[in-house]
């Protein structure tokens, strides 16, 4: 089992990443999370010192590539970094129109961009060491192109494959790396869908699956099995079959 000491969240402001930092706090722990909103990041922040844990905020943007590369080495100098959990993102549909080219670029620049700029910068430092782990969140969404979330999907699906690869690739080299798929996780990103959404788990008892399935070095860690099936299946069979099921569903906002 691996017991990870120093971690570093991005997104950990709120929802998942929130949830993620509260679950690994404890003593004996240094924490390392960043957010944008200064006032959140700091009550997650001080939640997390209450149950013992040392604690370091940042607030800055993932898609700075050059203020994340900066802080990753700033952190990793001040704690050789066990466990980098890269999983700030952002999500935006279609509502039955679409996608304006400022949100599939911003949503691509925040999921995508942020998470290299998250791992590139610590890749070649786990490496030289041999050891460290490194978990990035994707979302079942990353097994299909929804008609009403391209962007989103698309975004999911790049984090999964890179992910995977980075597995084989990085296993010779000491560092454990895992793919996060999760269902719907109530946050204030799914505060925002308006239309139901089947098997919706607390943040609290999706970040005990993550922090489980990280401990047993998991590939991926796809959660609630319900939803892994039927958006594996999606992804499976032929768009030819699947489009009209899929262009029924709800138009996500
Ligand atoms: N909730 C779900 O059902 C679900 C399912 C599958 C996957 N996911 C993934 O899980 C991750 C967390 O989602 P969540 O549900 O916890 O959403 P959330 O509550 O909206 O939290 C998103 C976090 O990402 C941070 N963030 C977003 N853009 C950023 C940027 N450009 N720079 C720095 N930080 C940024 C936010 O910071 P601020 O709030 O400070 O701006 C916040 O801390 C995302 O990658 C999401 O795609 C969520």
């Amino acid at each position: 089992m691996l017991e990870p000491r120093h971690i570093l969240i991005t997104g950990a402001s709120s929802g998942l990443g929130a949830a993620l930092a509260r679950a690994y706090a404890g003593p004996g722990r240094r924490l390392f999370l960043a957010g944008r909103a200064d006032d959140r990041l700091a009550a997650v922040a001080d939640h997390c010192r209450r149950m013992g844990a040392a604690v370091d905020t940042t607030v800055l943007d993932v898609t700075d590539r050059a203020a994340m590369a900066a802080w990753m080495i700033q952190a990793d100098d001040a704690a050789p970094l066990d466990l980098v959990i890269a999983n700030a993102g952002i999500s935006g549909g279609t509502y039955g129109g679409s996608e304006s080219e400022v949100q599939v670029r911003a949503i691509f620049a925040a999921n995508v961009d942020g998470v290299l700029n998250t791992i590139l910068p610590i890749q070649p430092r786990m490496e030289a060491r041999r050891r460290g782990q490194i978990a990035l969140m994707a979302s079942l969404a990353g097994h299909r192109g929804f008609p009403s979330a391209p962007a989103y999907c698309a975004s999911k699906a790049a984090v999964k494959v890179w992910g995977e690869a980075l597995r084989g690739q990085l296993a010779p080299h000491g560092i454990a790396v895992s793919v996060v798929m999760p269902g719907y996780v109530k946050s204030p990103m799914t505060d925002a869908n308006d239309f139901p959404m089947p098997f919706l788990m607390p943040a609290e008892r999706a970040a005990h699956i993550i922090r489980d399935g990280l401990a047993r070095n998991r590939a991926r860690i796809a959660f609630p099995w319900p939803m892994t099936m039927i958006a594996w299946l999606l992804g499976m069979l032929h768009p030819a079959l699947t489009d009209p099921c899929l262009a029924r569903l709800p138009k996500k906002k």
